[in-house]
């Protein structure tokens, strides 16, 4: 038996605190998605790859193997920890670009659907609800206003004693919605059968109850 939660939203919306503590409340497997496309944008930082060539993006994609270790929430790239690296600044400033190139994402939609095999999943990203898992039991697209998801972020980073300008996280997040929306393969769109949140006015706990309450119902039947 395999029941799956389908969330999408844009960065800073909340999808991805708040599908941890449903995945923590109903013992569901969490998998993060835009870590496994974090991941490969570190693997093509780090051994120089240029971005904008896009066959050796993809000469390269078979030699990265990506592992979530769901009960240490941690994230490994060819056996490396690399949970905190595919945070860092220089990351998010080149993901949404590397999600862009097809081949990237028909390589991670195949895992995404095998790391949910058989499993009980709330899963969280951009195409989730859309193309991962059209048929998903419950599909949620979360959203907040602009301002609200910048300042969100920028929290994040400053408690984790990192040094950075709310304006620089502000302009990121702009680009990232731009281009999260507008690119040609797994573009970030609400389903049609999509419940729509917006999270700007709620706190993650609100959030999290109202889908927690979505799910049983639908698990009642
Ligand atoms: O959720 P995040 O900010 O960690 O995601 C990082 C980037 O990965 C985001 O800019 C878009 C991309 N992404 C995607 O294209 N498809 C997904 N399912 C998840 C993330």
């Amino acid at each position: 038996m395999s029941f799956i939660v389908a969330i999408d939203g844009p960065a800073g919306s909340g999808k991805g605190t708040i599908a941890q503590i449903i995945a923590n409340k109903l013992n569901f497997t969490n998998i993060d998605t835009g870590a496994m496309y974090r991941c490969v944008a570190l693997y093509l930082l780090e051994n120089n790859i240029e971005l904008n060539n896009e066959s050796e993006i993809i000469n390269n994609l078979e030699k990265i193997n990506i592992n979530i270790d769901e009960n240490e929430k941690k994230v490994y790239m060819n056996d490396k920890d690399v949970t905190d690296k595919i945070r860092k600044p220089d990351v998010s400033k080149v993901v949404s670009q590397v999600s862009s190139v097809k081949e990237v994402r028909l390589k991670l939609i195949d895992l995404q659907r095998k790391m949910a095999s058989g499993k009980n999943v709330v899963m969280e990203g951009r195409d989730i609800t859309t193309v991962v898992f059209p048929n998903a039991d419950i599909k949620i697209y979360l959203d907040a206003r602009l301002d609200v998801r910048a300042r969100r972020r920028y929290i994040e980073i400053v408690e984790k004693n990192k040094d950075i300008k709310y304006e620089d996280v502000l302009n990121n997040i702009i680009i990232r919605d731009k281009n999260d929306k507008e690119k040609e393969f797994g573009a970030l769109k609400i389903a049609n059968d999509a419940t729509v949140i917006d999270t700007t006015y709620l706190n993650i706990e609100q959030v999290a109850d109202k889908i927690i309450s979505i799910i049983k119902m639908k698990m009642k039947g």
